[in-house]
């Protein structure tokens, strides 16, 4: 594997594997690798010949108290697992590569009101924002032909969709299935955050969704009551429910409960300092 802190050189490698008529995919990441993060590579590597995965830790969709500091850096075995699934670029740009003058004085890609700032967009003031940047970055950076991002992050999937229709972008955004633990809890690299009786408890998020949607096939009417009866259950066991409701699949506005539209349940909660995030089709 060619590990690349260079913006020429990991783009000289792209344009060289599609000047052989070659098909490049990549997934972009933030490290701590793990099941979830593999399936997606595995997916790309069946789309394409070449398979590129960036890591970079983006300062920017941080905001102030959030984890920054404390997320989990664990490069080399993540370099390990890339080599043994056997991906050819690993792209791994410092934070001075990234934004030269600074974070703050970078130019922003911006989603419109009703994509960024609902869901865990309202919450997390600026994080789409950083994800759109660094994701518009990446796709010029590594001209590769297609990208693959998770369903567990179903929000920002359908954001990057977005922004690569809004600006023409000529790069083909494919998603994943959630990857979970056998217990249903979706795997994110801030579980391991959880003690051990709040990831006991973490995957009640999974039930309540699926309690819902269960609601949701049979019948329409009265479904927020059934919301605000898992939530009430949640905030008992000890959550604090920053948002469980229905959205439309393809504008990520909130459903009406009544127009015939694909839906998709979203939710995000608090277990101590932990925040999780969770969303299934109904
Ligand atoms: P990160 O959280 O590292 O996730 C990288 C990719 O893995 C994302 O597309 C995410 O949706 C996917 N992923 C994480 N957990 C998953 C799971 N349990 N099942 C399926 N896919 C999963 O998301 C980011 O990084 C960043 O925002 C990034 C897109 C890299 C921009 O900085």
């Amino acid at each position: 594997m060619i590990i690349s802190q260079d913006i020429e050189q990991a783009r000289a490698k792209i344009t060289h594997w599609r000047s052989l008529s070659k098909q490049v995919a990549l997934v972009p990441t933030m490290g701590n690798l793990h099941q979830g993060h593999l399936a997606l590579i595995q997916q790309a590597q069946s789309l394409a010949d070449y398979v590129v995965v960036s890591i970079f830790i983006n300062p920017l969709q941080f905001g102030p108290s959030e984890d920054l500091a404390a997320y989990p850096r664990t490069l080399a075995q993540d370099t390990e697992k890339l080599t043994q699934l056997g991906v050819d670029l690993l792209f791994q740009p410092t934070e001075l590569l990234m934004y030269p003058a600074g974070k703050q004085a970078t130019t922003l890609v911006t989603a419109p009101v009703g994509w960024s700032d609902v869901l865990c967009g309202a919450g997390r003031q600026g994080h789409f924002t950083g994800v759109t940047t660094i994701v518009c970055k990446l796709f010029h950076i590594l001209p590769v032909h297609v990208a693959v991002f998770g369903e567990k992050d179903f929000q920002q999937w359908l954001i990057i969709k977005k922004m690569v229709e809004d600006l023409n972008l000529p790069i083909e955004i494919m998603s994943h299935a959630t990857v979970r633990e056998p217990d249903g809890l979706a795997m994110s690299s801030r579980n391991q955050y959880l003690s051990e009786t709040q990831r006991r408890i973490a995957p009640l998020l999974y039930q309540s969704l699926l309690s819902v949607a269960n609601y949701l096939q049979s019948r329409r009417g009265g479904y927020q009551h059934k919301i605000d009866q898992e939530t009430q259950g949640l905030i008992q066991q000890g959550f604090d429910v920053e948002y469980f409701s229905v959205h439309s699949m393809a504008t990520l506005s909130e459903w009406d409960g009544a127009k015939e539209e694909d839906i998709r349940l979203f939710i995000a909660a608090r277990l101590g300092r932990t925040r999780l995030i969770d969303n299934i089709a109904v």
